[in-house]
């Protein structure tokens, strides 16, 4: 039976894949960004040197932690966006706890793989759609329970259109994982030599053309994109809307830039 390669249509039910579609699907589609394990000794490797695959389980063990704590019983049912959602890892991750889950992602070549891995291990809780997070709001028009923004903020060259998106979109709870730069505070002229104002927290601009331009599927959709220092992340949050927002603290033994707070996860509440 064939499998949807890359579609930007809405998946269909389908009959369970046999091992040897499973196999074929992970050499056709193949390179693989993450570690996806369908049993049987079928698994993908991940694209990302050795060193770095703890970043995976890191952040899995980070947001599944921070969920189950603040949801508890209510887990099964819950709805959850996952945007910028990939290959669907972290989707996956969440329709595992029981939610019904909806990936976005601005990368048809994305939600092909994503959409393999879903029907290779026979998970029906998880829809995927292309789109962009600038527009996200007009264009799901409804809320969520829990929203993952994981691994995008740092790569939109708009920030805070896209976290009043993402509030716009979040009912309750928004989980943000992003990498920062280092805090710099301090003051400036404001309007006159005698008048001074107080900042707190930068936004560095990033060029990622090289990577753009090189057809990388992770990064955003145009070459430039910006990167928050901790202090202006929260404040951020706060503007778009979000009322209550925490870090969550790295696990001992965490992946080694959540360890020394060069990626953070923030847990937010509307
Ligand atoms: C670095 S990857 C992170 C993937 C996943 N969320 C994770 O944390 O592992 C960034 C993903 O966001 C998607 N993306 C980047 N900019 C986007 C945008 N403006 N709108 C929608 N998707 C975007 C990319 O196609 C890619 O799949």
């Amino acid at each position: 039976m064939p499998f949807r390669i890359v579609s930007g249509e809405p998946p269909e039910p389908e009959e369970e894949l046999t091992l040897d579609e499973i196999r074929r699907g992970i050499e056709e589609l193949g390179p693989w960004f993450y570690p996806f394990d369908f049993g049987d000794g079928l698994r993908t490797t991940a694209l990302v040197p050795e060193s770095v695959t703890a970043i995976f389980d890191t952040r899995l063990q980070m947001v599944n932690t921070t969920v189950i704590q603040y949801f508890g019983d209510r887990l099964g049912g819950l709805e959850c966006i996952d945007i910028g959602c990939h290959e669907g890892f972290y989707s996956l991750a969440m329709a595992r706890l029981g939610m019904r889950v909806h990936g976005v992602d601005g990368r048809d070549e994305n939600l092909g793989r994503a959409r393999f891995v879903a029907d290779a291990l026979g998970v029906t809780d998880v829809t995927y759609r292309k789109g962009r997070v600038e527009t996200l709001a007009a264009d799901e028009g409804r809320q969520y329970d829990l929203t993952l923004f994981l691994g995008v903020l740092y790569h939109v060259e708009d920030p805070m259109l896209c976290l009043r998106q993402v509030a716009d979109v979040t009912h309750e709870m928004c989980v943000i994982e992003t990498q920062v730069v280092d805090e710099v505070e301090g003051t400036t002229e404001w309007g006159s030599r005698d008048w001074k104002r107080r900042y707190q927290g930068i936004l560095a601009l990033i060029d990622e053309t090289g990577e753009f331009d090189a057809g990388v599927r992770e990064t955003g959709m145009t070459p430039m994109a910006t990167c928050p220092s901790p202090k202006a992340l929260r404040f951020m949050l706060h503007q778009a809307g979000f009322r209550r927002v925490e870090q969550v603290p790295p696990h001992e033994g965490a992946y080694e830039q959540h360890a020394r707070g060069k990626r953070v996860v923030y847990a937010a509440w509307k």
